[in-house]
């Protein structure tokens, strides 16, 4: 007889779970105080907007009758809270035609958390998602939790479509018999992760149409977790929800409350063009957790009520511009050009999108990257970072959490490598 209970016999979906790579990345920094990760997408500690908490959390606390707040909330979320965010969508997307927007909007526990749920209200096992490429790899990890798989649109390496190649891989879909797999669109199209990079309106628009055009009507995902964290200006490029090229398809829309303010609130949200999915997703949301935190999502409405979200915003981009240029001057000033790395300096958004030369592998159990552990400097892998057909040269590193001082030694670092890996 045993002692101790046997681990049970798990699902499909229990067995196909794993660690995403970058936790193992993450595991060594931990265990190694001197190292400098440029590895987490966390955000900035020192514009943690504390005191507009503080008064969120007073402003409720004096708020006369019953704590509402803190009692369960609905699946949906807060109506005043939606009310608030739909108008922030209506500033972005002026021309939306939709006078019931907050009835259509789901607040969750973060985005992450909708596009599970998108995922899994779409997909089977073997279903398809197109994904742009470079691409989100904690979604390319939901995708393949749940049993799908990804493929990557044909961008070219300077996040470009062109509507020959994206004809001839829709062509090349139908006769392989996988287009009737496909499921969804995904795109992260603001200041991307990881490359930092946004979707040209002409080529979203041109995606929606030539799509339309080889009878792929799917659900559009439209991810846009940084588009908040320009650094001067907005990226100009509309939405697939006002794009004509994009209304005859359904669409969600993703966006955070997380990146732009506060990671450890943890409330995202997604709009839903059509009635019956979201009634579905909803559903879906309720047997996660009957509603994303309601005191959580109070407090939103206070900070979002009293001003602090709008005059916190402001600080978050300044922040994140001035460490964007230690980064990117630290491996400038240190050469890294000249050893034939390429990168491009983004206007928003939290990560520089390092090629390293064709020949250098960067990956997770390669030699660069083991070398760079040992110098004190971690990043995230290029290769996990793409749907299928991985490329293994490249490099994602995040500004987020490390100060401006701390980035210059971390760039420094990277580039003694790429100096030894040169020779
Ligand atoms: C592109 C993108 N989408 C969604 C998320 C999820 O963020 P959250 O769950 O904090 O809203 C992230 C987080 O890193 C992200 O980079």
């Amino acid at each position: 007889m045993p002692t101790t209970p046997a681990t049970p016999a798990l699902s499909a979906l229990g067995q196909r779970a794993r660690l995403p790579a970058v936790a193992r990345l993450m595991k060594s920094a931990l265990e190694n105080p001197n190292l400098l990760s440029l590895a987490a997408g966390f955000t900035d500690n020192s514009t943690l907007p504390l005191a507009e908490f503080v008064a969120a959390a007073q402003s409720l606390a004096a708020r006369a009758g019953e704590p509402e707040y803190l009692q369960y909330g609905t699946a949906q979320g807060r109506p005043e809270l939606r009310r608030m965010l739909a108008a922030r969508l209506k500033f972005w997307e002026p021309t939306l035609a939709d006078n019931q927007i907050e009835s259509r909007f789901m607040i969750t526990n973060g985005s992450q958390q909708a596009l599970y749920i998108a995922v899994q209200s779409l997909c089977n096992p073997g279903d398809i998602v197109l994904v742009d490429r470079p691409s989100y790899f904690a979604f390319l990890d939901v995708v393949s939790g749940l049993g799908a798989r990804c493929r990557s649109l044909p961008f070219d390496r300077e996040g470009r479509l062109n509507e020959a190649e994206l004809d001839v891989f829709l062509t090349e879909l139908k006769n392989s018999g996988d287009a009737a797999r496909v499921k969804a669109v995904y795109l992260v199209s603001y200041f991307s992760n990881p490359s930092g990079r946004s979707l040209a309106e002409t080529d979203k628009a041109m995606l929606g149409r030539v799509l339309a055009k080889h009878g792929l009507i799917v659900p559009l995902l439209e991810d846009v977790a940084y588009r908040e964290l320009f650094f001067d200006t907005p990226h100009p490029s509309r939405s697939g929800l006002t794009l004509p090229e994009w209304q005859v398809f359904p669409q969600v829309y993703f966006a955070t409350l997380t990146k732009p303010f506060s990671t450890g609130a943890k409330v995202g949200y997604a709009y839903c063009t059509d009635e019956k999915w979201l009634a579905q997703m909803l559903a879906i949301k309720g047997t996660h957790d009957f509603g994303t935190s309601n005191y959580g999502q109070a407090l939103f409405e206070e900070v979002i009520r009293n001003g602090g979200f709008d005059t916190h915003v402001p600080k978050v981009r300044r922040g994140y511009k001035a460490k964007m240029l230690a980064l990117h001057g630290a491996l400038l000033a240190g050469g890294l050009r000249e050893l034939g790395w390429t990168w491009e300096e983004p206007s928003g958004g939290m990560y520089l999108w390092l090629r390293a030369p064709a020949a250098l592998n960067t990956g997770m159990d390669g030699e660069f990257c083991r070398a760079c552990v040992e110098e004190g400097v971690l990043y995230v892998p290029g290769d996990l970072c793409f749907g299928d057909k991985p490329e293994t040269n490249w490099i994602r590193a995040s500004y987020g959490v490390l100060s401006p001082d701390q980035l210059a030694v971390a760039g420094g670092r990277l580039v003694r490598v790429a100096q030894r890996f040169a020779k």
